[in-house]
Parts: structure tokens; sequence; C-alpha cells
């Protein structure tokens, strides 16, 4: 934050607060917050160079931090009155990868006691061993298990050799470059230090960041460039700076943002912005920073309303976002379905995607690439992509393409879901597809993330902010969008015209009939608390909704902690079967589509069995698959048949939810779980 008002502490410490619960569902096992220790503006800049700035770490949530800073010993001198005319502050939630949850593995990570350099870290340093090994050669000591540490001590062994070296004049920002050109990895970076007091210094490379600007000045309005003077009021300086790895920290303060690029190095001084360009290919090669060139660039409008990111009338996230289902699919197919007049034909409209239809065309394979819920909701649509397309479809889980260095050609035409876009795997498979020559297809919930910014075209999902870690409502829109995917492929060919026409009046109807199962919800409540005790949970699915079998043994497994499978009935015979007896729960999913006859069969074995059934069908047909035996019936409204998955995983995300809630789990933060996963 700058400043051109003052502002007491305590406003400080709360900016930094909210901003961290509103990133609190991206990982949560311990936070952190360094502020300055004194008013370092003006006259009183020496006191800061002698007072070091504060750090509070503590394990658990965001609220034991806000805890112990305002009650901690350490804290007793906190003067919360204190203003400030200018302050630059930072602080950061984690989600552990090297080292346990502990205050001394939270960031921010420090040089040495006196916090000479402090820094938060988004992102994984994959070279951090050989650092520290050489740090540690020049006496520095490690209390940390983290890759993270190594960032600040580095950045004070720039600063003392350049010191020692007589160079009394070395920037912030020259300190910084140095220590990039030593990091390997993906990182986002905050850096604040007792050596430059009303300054920061953020940098990128692989993971998100981004800016946000109030209150600019207002000859600046968006689609100037952004460099170091535009943005300045009438008296030299925007009034508050935010730097944040995800927007939802930034949208209650401003809509204004920057998106930064990986190799940038954004410097906030005195309230002031600017952009440095860290190329890191020549800082290795030449050894030589000083004259990074400054970047010019628009600034962007975050589409998302503070009123997303709240609960509302729900007591979760994930619950909202569930009964919010047939507001999202609207949104996601307004603009784009043609209904068409008297004699024109139905057809969808995908802007970011008409100047590529062509080649898509052409293509050899079509490749869906992405991870967990993104990667079911590719699955669910690729038959009917493959109907239309009469192109192959082939599905890869994104760390599996790239352990396996499977194939990718010039020829093929790589499709990237993902929600976040900014999932290390899927972005990792997307680097490795653009090496292999292939097109590169984007389809994202995410405006400016970087599967959206790299890849050569795409389709938002617009389904709203998505804040519950099990992902529900992106599921369903992803499944729309890549219907329409699939439709606008396919839409050169007369044959299957009548069918595309079948399909586009099912999408119209697909927001009422998701407003219709969601009635289900009691129902599915009364089924969570009979399975409350259960160990485990298979679901069967076949066909168009293979795919929601594993997405909804997937919810139940994520959030309601209880073991759950999702099962191909097609291979029931081999291996599955063995597991049914009177005792274990089966979900079966026997709506109507061409496999509802094997379905029917399927079901009959598990009878046979003395299998413990619960199935899904169409609304009508309870008598039709529960004969020769006991079960419990769940019927839900039929659509066609490739847009069915979007019905039938409805009452899936109620179970789960219900399930998580009565047996005590916290539903949008589950256990270890974090909603977008940037390392690897
Ligand atoms: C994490 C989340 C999942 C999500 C997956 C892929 O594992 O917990 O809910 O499906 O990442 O995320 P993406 O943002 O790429 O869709």
């Amino acid at each position: 934050l700058n400043f051109n008002v003052s502002r007491e502490r305590r406003y400080i410490l709360e900016v930094l607060f909210n901003g961290l619960r509103r990133l609190e569902y991206r990982g949560y096992d311990s936070a952190g917050i360094s502020i300055d220790s004194c008013n370092c503006s003006g006259s009183d800049l020496n006191r800061q160079i002698v007072t070091p700035p504060l750090v509070f770490r503590q394990e658990g949530n965001i609220e034991s931090l806000v805890k112990s800073v305002y009650h901690d010993v350490d804290a007793t001198d906190l003067n919360l009155e204190e203003s400030f005319s200018i302050h630059a502050g930072i602080a950061h939630t984690r989600w552990a990868t090297h080292g346990e949850p502990a205050p001394r593995n939270s960031h921010p990570q420090t040089s040495d006691a006196g916090n000479e350099f402090v820094v938060v870290h988004n992102g994984v340093v994959t070279n951090y061993e050989v650092l520290k090994e050489t740090l540690v050669r020049h006496g520095f000591t490690f209390e940390s298990e983290t890759d993270t540490e190594v960032i600040p001590k580095l950045a004070k062994f720039v600063f003392d050799k350049a010191n020692e070296e007589g160079d009394q004049s070395v920037t912030f920002s020259q300190v910084v470059l140095e220590v990039m050109r030593h990091l390997e990895g993906a990182y986002a970076l905050i850096f604040k230090s007792r050596h430059y007091p009303n300054e920061l210094i953020a940098c990128k490379r692989g993971s998100p960041l981004l800016l946000g600007v109030k209150e600019l000045a207002e000859e600046a309005s968006i689609g100037s460039s952004f460099n170091d003077t535009k943005f300045l009021s009438s008296n030299g300086q925007p009034k508050e700076l935010f730097l944040s790895s995800d927007a939802n920290a930034l949208v209650e303060h401003t809509k204004k943002v920057l998106v930064i690029e990986d190799g940038e190095v954004v410097h906030l001084k005195d309230g002031g912005v600017s952009i440095l360009k860290f190329d890191q290919d020549k800082g290795k090669h030449e050894g030589t920073l000083s004259r990074p060139a400054s970047v010019q660039r628009a600034l962007s409008i975050l589409e998302m309303e503070v009123e997303q990111i709240n609960k509302g009338k729900y007591e979760h996230y994930m619950q909202k976002e569930i009964h919010e289902q047939p507001e999202s699919l609207t949104t996601t197919m307004r603009g784009r379905l043609i209904r068409g007049g008297s004699c024109k034909a139905k057809t969808v409209l995908l802007g970011g995607l008409k100047d590529h239809l062509k080649t898509i065309r052409r293509s050899r394979r079509i490749v869906f690439i992405g991870c967990g819920t993104s990667y079911n909701a590719a699955l669910a649509s690729r038959p009917i992509l493959e109907e239309l397309s009469g192109i192959p479809v082939a599905m890869e889980i994104a760390s599996d393409l790239l352990d396996r260095q499977g194939p990718i050609y010039r020829e093929d035409t790589a499709v990237f879901v993902s929600q976040s876009g900014e999932t290390a795997d899927t972005l990792n498979a997307l680097e490795y597809a653009l090496e292999n020559g292939a097109l590169c297809v984007g389809i994202t919930n995410t405006v400016g993330s970087a599967i959206a910014r790299n890849t050569h075209c795409g389709v938002h999902i617009n389904a709203g902010a998505e804040i519950g870690v099990a992902s529900t409502k992106a599921y369903t829109s992803q499944i729309v969008v890549m219907t329409m995917v699939a439709l606008a492929i396919g839409g050169d060919s007369i044959s299957s015209q009548e069918r595309r026409e079948t399909v586009i009046d099912s999408l119209f109807d697909l927001p009422s009939k998701v407003k219709e199962v969601l009635k289900l919800d009691q129902e599915m409540k009364d089924l969570a608390k009979l399975l409350i005790a259960e160990q485990s949970l298979l679901v069967f699915g076949r066909g168009y909704n293979y795919a929601t079998a594993l997405e909804g043994a997937l919810k139940v497994k994520e959030v309601a902690l209880m073991h759950s499978e999702g099962i191909l009935a097609g291979e029931m015979k081999h291996g599955p079967l063995a597991l049914v007896d009177e005792t274990l729960p089966i979900f079966v999913i026997a709506t109507r589509d061409a496999c509802f006859s094997k379905q029917q069969s399927v079901i009959q074995q598990l009878h046979a069995r003395k299998g413990r059934l619960i199935v899904m069908c169409t609304k009508g047909d309870a008598a039709s698959v529960c004969v020769g035996g006991s079960c419990r019936v769940i019927e839900v409204p039929q659509a066609e048949d490739c847009l069915q998955p979007v019905i039938n995983i409805v009452p899936l995300q109620l179970l789960a939810y219900h399930l998580t809630v009565l047996r005590g789990h916290n539903v949008d933060q589950p256990r270890n779980l974090a909603k977008s996963v940037t390392t690897q």
C-alpha cells in the first residue's frame, strides 16, 4: 500500500488481513505479515534504517495470525494509532510444499534476525539446495526447511557484497535483479527491506502476479500505457497500490489491474511505480543487469464483483456455487448461442476460436489436457466432440503427459482446460505442446491467467469466481463450453446439422433443468445421513456419464474425506465386482441414453450379488431400473445425452456437500488441498 493520505497502523493491518482472508481458499496451513515498525517517511527515514520491519508468522488459519498480531507479547509495542503517510506492507498465506506448517516455515522469510530483507513467495525454487550450500559457506545460517529462505538471504548477500565493494548506491531493484539471476523454478515474489523504506519490489516467473491501481489520476484512463509517470495523480502519487497473486484480494479495492508478465520487476517507491524487464537468458549469459528495459502496457479491468466472492445467504462457498449453477450456466452461454431467424440455422459463436476453426478441423488429433475436475469435464465432453468433429480425441492428465513426454505433433490441436488457468502441471504441459508446435487452445475461468495468455486462442468459461476448493459450477460450465466448441468445430457439416440443433435447443433448456435437479437438495441430505458412517462409496457410470462417476467420486473423496471410486461400468466384471456385498454402498448412474440397457443389465448383476444400490435414473424410470431387487432411486430431469452429465453431477455435488457438513469437515477448505496448485 502506498498512501498519500495518512492512515493508521490498524487500517494497514486490516487491509493486509482481509487480503489474506480472500486468498485463504488457496492454501491455509500458516500465514504471516510484515509491516513497518515506525512511520518512516520524511525525517523519520533514518529511524527506519535502525528499526527493522516487524514480522509476524503463525501456524494455522488467518484468524490465528490476526490474534497473534493483536495479542502476542512481541506485539505489545504495536502502536495501532500511529499514522503513516506512506507504508509498504506484505502478507502471505501458505500451503506447505517444503517443510511442515510451523511459524519458522511460514512467510515472510527473512535474511537475518534484523529483518534486513523479507520476502513472500508463491512457487518453488528448484535450485535452492545449491544456493543454500553456497550461502552456508558464506556464513549464513538457516532456520526453516523452506526453499524460500534462500531468497532473502541471497538478497542480503548481494546487498552486503555491493556495499563491501564500495557501491553504497546499489538500488533495491538492482539487488532483486541480481537475486533473480540465480533463481531457478517458479516464483512470484515480493521483497521488503529495512534498507529501502517505503519501497517494495515484486517480480515473477511462472507464478501469477497482479498489480492493482486504485484512484488513478484523471488523465490516466484505461488503455493508456503504463509507465513510470502516467499513473501519478496531481500531487505525484497514486493513492493505493496492491500486488497480489489472485484477483480476489484486489477486487474490493480496485478493478484496474496490470497482469505482470514473466521476467518483469515491479518497483514501488514512495508511492510511484516503475516496471523493468529482466531477460533471464541475457541475465544469465551476460551477468549484467544494470540497464533492464522499462515496460509500458495497458491496464485491464477485472470482470468481477465483490458480491461474487461473498457467501451471500449461503453457509459455505461450495453450497453457494452448487446452487448458482443455473445462473453461471446462463452466463457461460450468453451471447454465444444463435437461434437463427426463420430460415437460418441455429449455431454457436465463439469469438476466441473463430479464426482458428479451419486449422482445428484439419487437425490429426484433438488432445484434451487438464488436471482434477477440469480433466473430468473434458472427459465428459469427449464423446460429443468426437461425434461432431469426426477427429480422434485423446485425453491427457497433464502430469502424466509430461512424465511420459508423450508425443504431441504439429498437426495436433491441444486443448488446455483449467478453471484457474494457473495450474502448474497444465502450464508445463502447455509449454511442452507449444515447443512441439501444436495449436494450443485454452479453456479457463480466469481472464488474464497464464493459460489464457499463452495459448493461441481459446474460450473463457465465464462461470464467475469460484472460491470453494472443490470445483462445482466451473465443472458444469466447462462441459457447456466444450460442447459449444464441439458444435463450432462441427459447424461446417451438413449431415450433423439436425443433431447440432437438438444440442443447441437442449443448451437453452439446461439452466431450468439444473434448477429442477437442485430441488433434490433435501433428498441428497437424507441420503448423506444414511451414508455418514460409511468408509467407502463406489460410483458406476459409462458413456457420457463415465466422467460423472469419476467427478462424483472425486467430490466425495476431496471434501467428505470418504474413500470413493468412480468406476467405468463396462469394466465391472474385470475387478470391481469382487468388492460387491450387502454392505458397500454403490451409486449407479443409469439415465436414458444409448447405454441405458447395458446399465440395466449392470444393475441386475449387482442385485444378484446383493449389492446395496442407489440408482440415478431419468424421471419416470424408477420401475425399469430397479427390477429384481431393492434400491434407492434418485430421479433426475432428462437433457440431450451429451448434456446429461451437467444434470447428473448436481445430486452428487449435493451429496458430497451434505456428507461433509454432517461429518463435520471443512467444506470450502478440505484437508491438504488447495484451489489452485501453482507448484509441481
Ligand atoms: C486442484 C483443485 C481441483 C482442480 C485442479 C485443477 O487440485 O483442488 O479442484 O480441479 O486443481 O485446477 P484447474 O484450476 O487447473 O482447473
